[in-house]
């Protein structure tokens, strides 16, 4: 445990403040020269008094630059700008010490100084521990699949974003040491007019995006990002394989694959409807494709190779013919190059993929797909593979691992589907479904039906012949949406690609018949082979009751007919996801943390007895309020023998951003992904350390008592009143950020309100007390008596678990400001309410400073997180500013006497509070 421990540690506590301070001061001191130039020069007090930029003016709290500045609205402006420089410089930072890391990791010699997550390192580990057969084997159960999804937490415009990618793109050239002079001279320009743009940009969305925005936009990562890397990670990992067995063959297994709920999430979008799915589906389809026919006429430049140079494989020699006789065209191919045959090969296989191209156009593109177009990916990787393992034959082994290895493993990884899309659906629509189809069917009614009349009910009609749809009935538009959408997913999974749709998810799962009505539904669909179903239906527990039940869910479901023949069909395995985000609403953050932990640890030893394999989908959000964490510290949290190397989970909103819009950014993060999943899975596999019995018993006493600490208070007579006063949560639900409402029901309470605006809200009003409340209680008597202390002490440097929440812990806590926090309070107009909650908001973030620093056996929260600490203490006086401004606006709007222009400068403060805190929540 320690050992992995501390190689991660290496990632959060090496930081060269230095380096950033030189990054912001050069980006912050081209704007202030933009300022000064522009027609607002007069709003700008462009005394520089000797100081290099900005940042060490706001850094030093000396913010005379602006003071003079006396419009909000261009402060806001100015502030915003000023945070995304600091953002920009951060993530070159950081992205040069991972450089530096890996250039460490390519030059040492002994593998055992490397990090964890280093394919090197993991070789090496599995070397000690197996031949190189048993790891062809291991590889090939790896399955890490990242899922985009469509959650409202980007605040950023597209336009904004790219913006910032090219600024981020010059600021890297002007530091590299080949550049010239000139060269850097252009770099720095380019900026400049950047900076100018964004200046006069409006940062805000002012329409609502609509569902296909949002698919457009996860469709830039997969061309720009995910496309590119992949080969670049696998062969990384394929390289260090033969590092280490240098005779051997290794054959990489597409171990990554990606997801996404873009035009799939139905819970609480009333947008994505089954048509939009379709179309998301087709535009899937349709771009891996397109992305193909680029790669392939990129290779037919470069493979040039004569026919009098080279002698081609046999089987590349038929394949060819199979073409001559196949093809329509093939005559006016090959006689472009005759005696190139690669060049020849690569454009027949372009030719079969234009002809799918094409009748994806088509509504009926199942039924006019030509016999020699590809109708499964399989076919196209065979067809790369020929060409390769031929260059192989006639000693090109660099040319096919440096050309066509790539693309075996792109189609390995993106098939015909590009990412698989999962649908999600919320149980309480389900429910409404079967209860209109029995009614409908003369079967009563459903819901009145208690659970276990509802599971006997629902497994006879799936053991049952003929249908509960009837084509002569007319159901609600409601009812009918819900059945296309199952129409749509099996006509795709059968057509389009047979990974075309990744699971089905329900959310507010609460009992085994919540999944057994999505069977059914498949079932009168045509969605079922040999009696199991073809879909992945997949429980979502968010609740903290629900995580408590799992096991018995669980249990349950595993017993049933239905469900055992699906996970049969589906390798013996069944998908579970946790939700973090909920849990942490619903219970608070220690609880959520624990049950969660607890319930994957127990489901395991459930599913263990059954003999399937779990594949846990972690439904995380990017901040530390709703259960985010660096993905290496996530993973190596994880208890022992749950991972397996299976692994699902969540990337969003403006994590999304952060981690995969530059490429040298998401190569880092793919590979991180990946490897920490091998490592931790090894660990598990070799050297499993289940945690002290002390350590649970430990957990259990905390999560007790934090839990009765959050509840208390989010029951608090006049709570709601507070945040719904205290907090810009109206304004934010007007942010035109998604295409989903920001509640699930349009209720008043905070109970249907979804965890982002609730985690947002908490972030801009700088109490971020989901992340926090209720540890300090929990955590303050033990920490005071000196026995106890110890054992804490000693959970913190032992167990990976512990670790993580109590650093999560130091860096949420760093991002509050209780001075500005009590200036929100006083929004609230019940003084009574007010001063109880605001008092109790205050002492326990006092109790969880304290506990936390004596944990962790430091002075200040920022020790030992000096990332972290840098970051705020550059913020802290503008964020305050912006803070306040919005404060006022807030008073206001509640005066009834904002206008349409405080309004909108509302929203521009949250937008601006949301990149000085580098996260909206
Ligand atoms: P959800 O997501 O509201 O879509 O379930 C919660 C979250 O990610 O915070």
């Amino acid at each position: 445990m320690i050992d992995s421990a501390k190689s991660e540690f290496q990632l959060i506590t090496y930081w060269d403040s230095e380096e950033l301070k030189r990054q912001a001061d050069f980006l912050t001191g081209i704007f202030l020269e933009v300022l000064e130039a522009s027609p607002d020069a007069d709003l700008v007090s462009a005394k520089r008094n000797g100081e290099s930029g900005l940042a060490e003016a706001f850094a030093r709290s000396h913010p005379e630059h602006l003071q003079d500045i006396s419009n909000p609205e261009k402060l806001t402006q100015v502030l915003s700008i000023f945070f995304q420089l600091l953002n920009i410089a951060e993530e070159a930072c950081a992205a040069k010490l991972r450089r530096d890391m890996e250039e460490q990791s390519d030059t040492r010699e002994d593998p055992e100084e490397l990090p964890m997550w280093t394919f090197r390192w993991i070789v090496h580990k599995l070397a000690g521990h197996c031949d190189p057969e048993a790891i062809r084997k291991l590889l090939s159960g790896f399955e890490i699949q990242p899922v985009l999804t469509a959650h409202p937490t980007e605040s950023k415009r597209v336009s904004v974003l790219e913006a910032h990618r090219r600024i981020y793109n010059d600021l890297k050239i002007f530091n590299e040491q080949s550049r010239t002079v000139s060269e850097k001279n252009e770099a720095a320009e380019r900026i400049r007019s950047q900076i100018e743009i964004l200046l006069q940009t409006g940062h805000i969305f002012l329409d609502k995006p609509r569902v296909s925005d949002e698919v457009e936009n996860g469709l830039f990562y997969f061309k720009e990002s995910f496309y590119p890397l992949i080969p670049v990670v696998l062969s990384r990992l394929y390289r260090a394989l033969k590092r280490r067995f240098p005779g051997e063959r290794f054959d990489i297994p597409s171990v990554l694959h990606f997801s996404s709920w873009r035009g799939g999430d139905r819970d609480g979008n009333p947008f994505v409807t089954a048509e939009v799915t379709r179309q998301t589906l087709l535009r899937h389809a349709t771009y891996i494709i397109d992305l193909y026919i680029g790669e392939l006429t990129g290779l037919i430049r470069v493979l040039s190779y004569s026919r009098h140079e080279v002698e081609i494989s046999r089987e590349l020699a038929e394949s060819l013919e199979k073409d001559a006789r196949e093809l329509p065209d093939f005559d006016a191919i090959a006689s472009r190059n005759p005696y190139e045959p690669y060049r020849i090969k690569l454009a027949a296989i372009r030719a079969r993929l234009k002809a799918r191209r094409s009748a994806l156009a088509f509504p009926n593109f199942e039924e006019i797909l030509p016999d020699y177009a590809y109708s499964d990916s399989s076919d196209l990787l065979n067809e790369i593979s020929i060409i390769r393992r031929s260059l192989e034959q006639h000693g090109s082994q660099s040319t096919a691992d440096a050309w066509i290895r790539p693309m075996e493993f792109r189609v390995k990884t993106f098939g015909f589907h590009l990412a698989r899309l999962d649908i999600r659906e919320n149980s309480e629509v389900l429910e409404n479904t079967i209860e209109e189809l029995s009614q409908a069917a003369g079967q009563g009614s459903y819901l009145e039906k208690n659970e276990e009349q509802r599971q006997t009910w629902l497994e006879e009609r799936l053991a049952a012949g003929g249908s509960l749809i009837s084509e002569n009935e007319t159901y609600s538009d409601k009812t009918a949406e819900v059945l296309n959408t199952f129409r749509v997913v099996t006509w795709a999974q059968i057509n389009l690609d047979n990974d075309s749709i990744g699971s089905y998810i329900i959310s507010m799962t609460r009992s085994p018949s919540d999944l057994l009505m999505a069977y059914l539904l498949f079932k009168e669909v045509g969605g079922f082979v040999d009696g199991a179903c073809r879909f992945s239906i997949v429980p979502l527990l968010e609740t903290i009751g629900d995580l408590r039940r799992a096991p018995e869910i669980l249990e349950s479901l595993l017993t049933k007919e239905v469900v055992r023949k699906t996970y049969e069909r589906l390798g013996v395995q069944q998908q579970v996801m946790v939700g973090y985000s909920d849990s942490n609403k619903d219970g608070g953050t220690i609880t959520s943390q624990w049950e969660t932990f607890k319930a994957q640890a127990e489901m395991t030893q459930v599913a263990d007895r059954h003999g399937v394999r779990l594949k846990f989908f972690h439904g995380m959000g990017g901040s530390l309020s709703r259960g985010g964490k660096p993905t290496h510290r996530h993973i190596f949290g994880l208890p022992a023998k749950t991972l397996r190397g299976r692994i699902k989970l969540t990337e969003q909103g403006e994590s999304i951003s952060t981690k995969y819009a530059n490429p040298d950014t998401a190569l880092f993060n793919l590979k991180i992904l990946t490897g920490t999943v091998m490592a931790a899975s090894l660990e598990n596999e070799f050297d499993p350390s289940p945690a002290p019995a002390e350590f649970i018993a430990e957990m259990e006493r905390l999560s007790d008592s934090a839990y009765g600490a959050y509840r208390q208070l989010v029951e608090t007579p006049g709570f709601v009143d507070y945040f719904r006063q205290a907090s810009p949560i109206d304004a934010i639900a007007k942010l035109n950020i998604g295409s989903r409402p920001a509640k699930r029901k349009q209720t008043q309470g905070i109970e249907d309100l979804r965890a982002i605006p609730w985690v947002f809200s908490w972030t801009q009003n700088r109490h971020v007390l989901p992340a926090w409340f209720g540890a300090g209680t929990a955590l303050e008597n033990a920490a005071n008596d000196l026995h106890h202390l110890a054992l804490l002490q000693m959970m913190f440097s032992q167990w990976h678990f512990f670790n993580n929440m109590i650093l999560s812990l130091k860096v949420s806590l760093l991002e509050v400001d209780m001075d500005i926090a009590e200036q929100y309070a006083q929004l609230c107009q019940d003084a009574d309410a007010r001063d109880r909650i605001f008092g109790a908001v205050k002492q326990e973030y006092d109790r969880t400073v304290n506990a936390v620093l004596k944990i962790t056996e430091t002075d200040a929260l920022g020790q030992g997180i000096r990332r972290s600490a840098q970051a705020a203490e550059m913020r802290r006086h503008s964020l305050g500013q912006m803070n306040r401004i919005q404060i006022e606006l807030l008073r206001k709007m509640q005066s009834g006497q904002a206008t349409d222009e405080d309004m909108m400068q509302l929203l521009l403060t949250i937008n601006c509070i949301a990149a000085g805190m580098r996260t909206t929540g």
